[in-house]
């Protein structure tokens, strides 16, 4: 918390950073008593890290080291460290490409949160639009979820139905996904922030 009493958010992605853009523009706007402390990316010229920098917001590459899918362990501690520097409550991943497991995990203890483009526990991994498409599924949506151990495992916070239209192409669906994730990220930060989220086991309870 910052002396406002703001929860300082920091949010890691890979890609183009319109779920930054959505969290952030939302902080702004005074929805929610939150600020982005730090935006880092495994990607260095990853659309987010631009958008970020533009909007004044700290923005840093850090490099993830020798492995293809996790980060390894000096790298694992850069983030850490960098997270810790910033004064950051709450880890918010927005499309990063890197498993974050064990020492990570324990550094934000119930402080990681991420965002997937599927009603969990229905197509995690990779692509997940697309798996709902050639599965058939008449809706889909999106999860707000906290991170564990396994891959899209973690307790549900929030989740957004969209419909499967005749005639979706996977870059349709995907678009009116992400769509969704814009405003359901905001609404789940915020739920964080408020204190209002009570973790039972597997089942989050919203406090009103
Ligand atoms: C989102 O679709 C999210 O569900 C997934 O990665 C994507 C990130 O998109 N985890 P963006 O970079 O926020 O635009």
């Amino acid at each position: 918390m910052n002396r406002t009493g703001k929860l300082r958010l920091g949010v890691l992605g890979s890609g183009k950073g319109s779920n930054f853009v959505a969290v952030a523009g939302a902080c702004a706007r005074g929805e929610l008593p939150a600020e982005v402390a730090i935006v880092m990316s495994d990607v260095a010229d990853a659309g987010i890290l631009a958008r970020a920098a533009g909007q004044g917001i700290a923005a840093r590459f850090i490099p993830p080291g020798k492995f293809r899918t996790k980060l390894d362990e000096e790298a694992e501690a850069a983030y850490i460290g960098a997270l810790r520097e910033a004064r950051v409550d709450l880890v918010v991943l927005a499309g990063f490409m890197r498993i974050l497991k064990g020492d990570f995990l324990k550094a934000f203890p119930q402080r990681v949160i991420n965002i997937h483009p599927s009603l969990l526990p229905s197509f995690p991994g990779l692509e997940a639009w697309k798996q709902a498409l050639d599965y058939g599924v008449k809706f889909t949506g999106c999860t707000v979820h906290f991170v564990d151990q396994g891959v899209d495992t973690g307790a549900i916070i929030a989740q957004q139905t969209v419909p499967v239209l005749d005639g979706d192409t996977a870059e349709s669906l995907h678009a009116r996904i992400q769509q969704a994730e814009h405003q359901l990220y905001p609404v789940a930060i915020r739920l964080m922030a408020e204190g209002r989220i009570e973790v039972r086991g597997r089942s989050v309870v919203t406090r009103a």
